[in-house]
């Protein structure tokens, strides 16, 4: 008998409660979610989920939904319909949707705990096979972490370096979109970790108590929700590696636990006494300037500087333009393949424009631009006008300061009427053309004395 992570997705507490009761004698960790927008935040926060108990009616939405938002974002996991009635049609679609089984309500506990325990082996196989194709250098290369600058040369030498290194702590930084995801995963699947799990835990995704009790574990009674022990996601990536995502967000309390766990290596889960060893590999991620919240006391100078043993700082994008060309092309041949399209490229004009942007959202917005183009693009080429949301910044770009200077007041005077002829007086419009909302726009009308018309 294997142990996995449970999620059970049902409002009913009574349903759930039974559930949980039974799975845990059977060796199981349970997560719990009465909503299918808690399940999906669940998911994201907690990457360890191997099966999910879904059932089909829920508050705010029905089940067939949420399985297939399970299914694209997290092939892996094994999804049990739960139905409170017998439906074929359900049952018959949930199956198309991907679903490895269902069952009718109310339920025989015998049969859940066996359907879970076979879930559980096809989910297991399906993570060695990834993890296997991972390891053997694939998904997760050095090579698939694209770009030619000396910039990203860099980074992914020190990425390889890393890896194979004994250094336990790493610290990625760098602004949204920069990789560092990708990054934390390199090192994890081109270490002679691969094998073990590759966990990932967002620091914001959860309320303190209850990130501290997915990261270290509990013991049975430690709060009033504690009915069974639980491991937590350190004792579930032994010999693997936690990724630490948004290190920047975590509370206080759970910073001086951290601390402690990096330098001792040991940790008590909640509610216990004993000290727990394991061996993982931290790596930690945020798009905050840790340097200022340190300064500002938002973050423990102690645990900065352990982090910091082991820093990789990820280059923004407009930092290095010349890498744009290789993505683009390699987002085009991406695309082409998903959406079988036959786009040949960025045509130089394009390309001149998405080198002149400052891509706030770095690499994903480069991605995202792009997908979007090819969804709509009906010629070979991508031309500028295919990239429509960042043109405005682009031409904004272009303002240029005369010497003798301006006044702030009239450009905006000026370019506040000019939006507004355009948009023939809607003030939502007018509002799009500036980048801001139409209060914003009644706003300035009102400061300069333009007419409102409501
Ligand atoms: N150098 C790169 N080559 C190819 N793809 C990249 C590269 N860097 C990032 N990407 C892709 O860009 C997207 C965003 O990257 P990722 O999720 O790693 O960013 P992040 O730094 O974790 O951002 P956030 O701070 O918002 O979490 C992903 O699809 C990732 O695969
Ligand atoms: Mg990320």
């Amino acid at each position: 008998m294997s142990s996995a992570v449970v999620l059970i997705v049902d409002d009913e507490a009574q349903a759930r409660w039974s559930l949980r009761d039974r799975l845990t004698t059977e060796g199981h960790d349970i997560v719990e979610a009465g909503l299918s927008s808690e399940a999906l935040e669940r998911l994201t926060a907690i990457n360890s989920i191997d099966v999910v108990l879904l059932d089909y009616k829920l508050p705010d939405g029905d089940g067939l939904t949420v399985l297939k938002r399970i299914k694209e974002a997290w092939p892996e996991i094994q999804v049990i319909l739960m139905t409170a009635f017998s439906s074929v049609d359900i049952a018959v679609e949930a199956m198309k949707l991907g679903a490895y089984h269902y069952f009718n309500k109310p339920f025989n506990l015998d049969e859940v705990a066996m359907l879970v325990e076979r879930a559980l082996e096809t989910s297991q196989l399906r993570r060695e096979v990834r993890a296997l194709q991972s390891s053997q250098g694939r998904e997760y290369a050095f090579d698939a972490i694209i770009g030619s600058s000396p910039a990203m040369h860099a980074i992914k030498a020190l990425l390889a370096r890393v890896a194979t290194s004994p250094a336990s702590t790493v610290l990625l930084t760098g602004e949204t979109g920069t990789g560092k995801d990708l990054a934390a995963r390199s090192i994890h699947y081109n270490s002679d970790r691969a094998r073990r799990p590759f966990v990932t835990i967002t620091m914001s995704a959860l309320p303190e108590q209850l990130l501290e009790s997915e990261l270290f574990g509990h013991e049975r009674g430690a709060f009033t929700d504690a009915q069974q022990q639980k491991r937590g996601l350190l004792e579930t990536a032994a010999g693997g590696t936690v990724f630490l995502d948004e290190i920047g967000e975590m509370t206080a309390g759970l910073q001086a636990k951290l601390l402690r766990f990096l330098e001792e290596k040991t940790f008590k889960r909640v509610g216990g006494l004993t000290d727990i060893r394991v061996d993982v590999r931290v790596i930690a991620a945020t798009n905050r300037n840790l340097e200022e919240a340190v300064a500002h006391e938002k973050f423990r100078e102690d645990l900065f500087y352990r982090l910091q043993v082991m820093p990789i700082a990820l280059p923004p994008l407009r930092e290095r333009p010349g890498d744009i060309p290789l993505l683009a092309s390699y987002y085009v041949d991406l695309f082409n393949r998903e959406f079988t399209r036959h786009v040949r490229g960025v045509s130089p004009d394009a390309l001149k424009m998405l080198e002149q942007y400052h891509w706030p959202g770095n690499i994903r917005e480069l991605r995202n631009a792009i997908e979007r183009a090819m969804l709509l693009v009906e010629h070979e080429w991508l031309e500028p006008g295919d990239f429509t949301t960042l043109t405005r910044v682009v031409t904004q770009a272009e303002f240029k300061l005369p010497a003798e200077g301006v006044s702030l007041d009239e450009v905006e005077r000026q370019l506040l009427v000019q939006a507004l002829e355009r948009s023939g007086g809607n003030q939502t419009q007018a509002g799009q053309l500036l980048g801001i909302n139409r209060d914003q726009v009644r706003y300035r009308m009102e400061k300069f004395g333009l007419t409102v018309k409501s």
